[in-house]
């Protein structure tokens, strides 16, 4: 029923985001366009980071910024539900109603650029990056992110690693199980531990997006880096061989996941490998905040990391980022808060929480554990990719029919069917 809801909202989302494009082709809202809650001098601080693993790094930046600035009251005006199952629509429906927050969370690519840029419905801050001198402080990478025609659009606040599998330390220690490198290795281990009993992979899709993260991971791990890409620019068809061999690889994973996935979220998924009920699973490096900070477990010791099969060398890139909305009175404050957002400080107030490592180069290392660092030096060697589950590699649009068409796969199973519905929702694509 939940999980119907959120793709319900994503559908409200895709067409609210369509209605936002048509207007700027348009022209038609600068004018009204004016308002929103900024108007009232509210810093309304907008994303999904509630609850389990999620929030502990945006309270601390909200704690910063007030510590900074006692005279600016802000607020934490987060929606809950993973990866934005539920903000994304709300948002939509505040930007349409020109009730815009002051700052939201929106993740870098096409997520920003594709919607809320595209229908011009946001700041340039090319002045506070001059300001602040971040030109040089954030990766090349990023900045392409955030930009469209030269204008930058946000401000990152992190860097999260998509392609993270997680396991069990005990589980696997106590089971002689070798991290597994490759498919064939994961499906050797599988086997292994459903004999004894263990779920050998947590799924917690009653978000249908946490299903596509998985996917997408077993895409980049059977295709390499080249072709993933290829696929969100049209270069790569749906129907290739390849995309199909990754899509029954998918299909084999399923087999290995717990029962109840589809009434889990993606902390409840997570639970499982801490506690042992199960011995791995594929999530972003938010897990590790919710490992560290919710169930208090220790990096290497109860839980350790690699990269999911096939996808060494690689890095599967999301990006959160906060931008400014057009027509708000108050954006002096936002700057300000964005100012505080983009500081070594306020990135090594939030991250070491969160699970991320810091958008900027310089931030100071030693603040991290051994899951940081190593992700650090990871994401200065490793060849990067935009992750379609998190936004930034396609449309908003695509990406919500792909959940549904990952969403019937996971029940169906239907390989011919899954890419046939993904090959005409391509045609979308450039
Ligand atoms: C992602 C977001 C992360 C984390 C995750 C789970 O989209 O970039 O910061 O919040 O969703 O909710």
């Amino acid at each position: 029923m939940k999980k119907r809801l959120g793709l319900i909202l994503m559908m409200i989302l895709a067409l609210v985001l369509s209605a936002c494009g048509s207007n700027a082709q348009t022209g038609q809202e600068s004018e009204s366009n004016r308002g929103g809650s900024g108007e009232k001098g509210k810093l309304d601080v907008f994303s999904w980071w509630t609850g389990a693993g999620e929030e502990d790094g945006l309270k601390a930046l909200l704690a910063l910024f007030k510590e900074k600035y006692p005279d600016i009251p802000i607020e934490n005006a987060a929606v809950a539900g993973g990866a934005g199952t539920n903000a994304k629509a709300v948002l939509a429906s505040r930007m349409q109603g020109n009730d815009p927050p002051a700052t939201f969370q929106v993740h870098g690519g096409s997520e920003l650029n594709d919607s809320w840029v595209a229908a011009d419905k946001m700041e340039p801050l090319n002045d506070l990056y001059e300001q602040e001198g971040w030109n040089d402080k954030f990766p090349k990478e990023l900045i392409e992110l955030v930009s469209k025609d030269g204008n930058m659009y946000s401000v990152p606040v992190n860097i999260h690693r998509a392609n993270v599998l997680w396991y069990n330390k005990k589980v696997f220690d106590e089971n002689g199980i070798a991290v597994p490198t490759t498919f064939d290795e994961f499906f050797e281990a599988a086997d292994a531990l459903k004999k004894k009993g263990i779920t050998p992979l947590a799924l917690g899709d009653k978000e249908p997006w946490a299903a596509t993260h998985l996917l997408e991971t077993v895409l980049l791990g059977e295709l390499g880096a080249d072709d993933y890409k290829k696929l969100w620019t049209g270069e790569l068809a749906f129907d290739d061989p390849k995309v199909e061999k990754a899509a029954e690889t998918f299909k084999k994973m399923l087999t290995y996941v717990n029962e109840d996935h589809s009434s889990r979220n993606w902390q409840d998924a997570s639970q499982l490998v801490g506690n042992g009920e199960a011995a791995m699973n594929v999530m972003g490096d938010w897990a590790k905040g919710y490992f560290t900070n919710d169930l208090k477990l220790a990096v290497n010791e109860d839980f350790g990391y690699a990269p999911t099969p096939g996808t060494e060398g690689t890095f599967g890139v999301i990006t959160d980022t906060f931008g400014l909305p057009k027509g708000l009175s108050n954006s002096g404050d936002v700057k300000k808060f964005l100012g505080v957002l983009g500081s070594v400080e306020g990135q090594d107030a939030f991250n070491p929480l969160k699970g991320s490592i810091p958008a900027r180069i310089d931030a100071d290392v030693s603040k991290y554990d051994q899951y940081g660092k190593d992700t650090m030096e990871d994401f200065k060697s490793a060849t990067l990719v935009p992750s379609l589950a998190h936004g930034s590699a396609a449309p908003e649009g695509f990406v919500t029919k792909v959940h549904q068409a990952v969403n019937i796969f996971v029940t169906q199973g239907d390989v011919e069917q899954f890419l046939s519905t993904l090959q005409s929702a391509g045609t979308e694509l450039k």
